[in-house]
């Protein structure tokens, strides 16, 4: 990896507290991971990986102007749920502030929380680091970190089927992007269902 790109973390600390900053790095750790194995673009990965959740301790109403400033498509469940608007907000941040323009990069950013059909490689890696990175401790995080590890699209297959069962229990809306998502990377299940 290029190792002029941590200077991102450094351009991170102030936006966020030490938590979500340690949970920053860990996601940009295993994105470095994962694209290792997967022939994957490190500095992309890496890059992506570190700024994912950047705006997610900005002010609401700031996170919904960047979200909607974007460009971006914002499904209306997306709309509804605050909780998933610093991924849009995000991408628009990056791109504007950071002066990044990588499509790829943005894609990654942007679909972090929510997913879409047919992800690039970085898109894949970028939502999966977030999904089982170090500090995640739901209940089997490791064995979605091994799925993870094994093969990623089964690895998309087992986290979006957990997500989903998870928003479903709270009683939330799921983004049509998700579900999408889940439909795609269904043909990819191997191995069982994970608990
Ligand atoms: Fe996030
Ligand atoms: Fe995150």
């Amino acid at each position: 990896m290029n190792p002029e790109l941590k200077k991102y973390e450094q351009i991170i600390k102030p936006l966020m507290k030490s938590k979500r900053f340690k949970h920053s790095v860990n996601v940009a750790e295993m994105c470095l991971i994962l694209a290792k194995k997967f022939g994957g673009d490190e500095d992309k990965a890496y890059t992506a990986g570190i700024l994912h959740d950047c705006r997610k301790e900005a002010e609401k109403t700031v996170m919904l102007e960047e979200a909607e400033k974007s460009g971006y498509y914002i499904d209306p469940a997306e709309r509804d749920c605050a909780k998933l608007w610093h991924g849009i907000a995000a991408a628009y941040y990056v791109k504007n502030n950071l002066d990044i323009n990588d499509r790829d990069i943005l894609n990654a950013v942007r679909f972090h929380t929510v997913g879409r059909a047919d992800m690039s490689l970085t898109e894949k890696i970028v939502f999966l680091s977030d999904m089982v990175s170090e500090d995640r401790d739901y209940p089997d995080v490791e064995k979605y970190r091994a799925a993870a590890l094994e093969d990623l699209d089964n690895g998309m297959f087992q986290t979006l089927r957990w997500s989903i069962l998870k928003t479903v229990g709270d009683g939330n809306n799921i983004p049509l992007t998700t579900l999408e998502a889940y439909n795609f990377y269904s043909r990819y299940k191997k191995g069982g269902l994970l608990p």
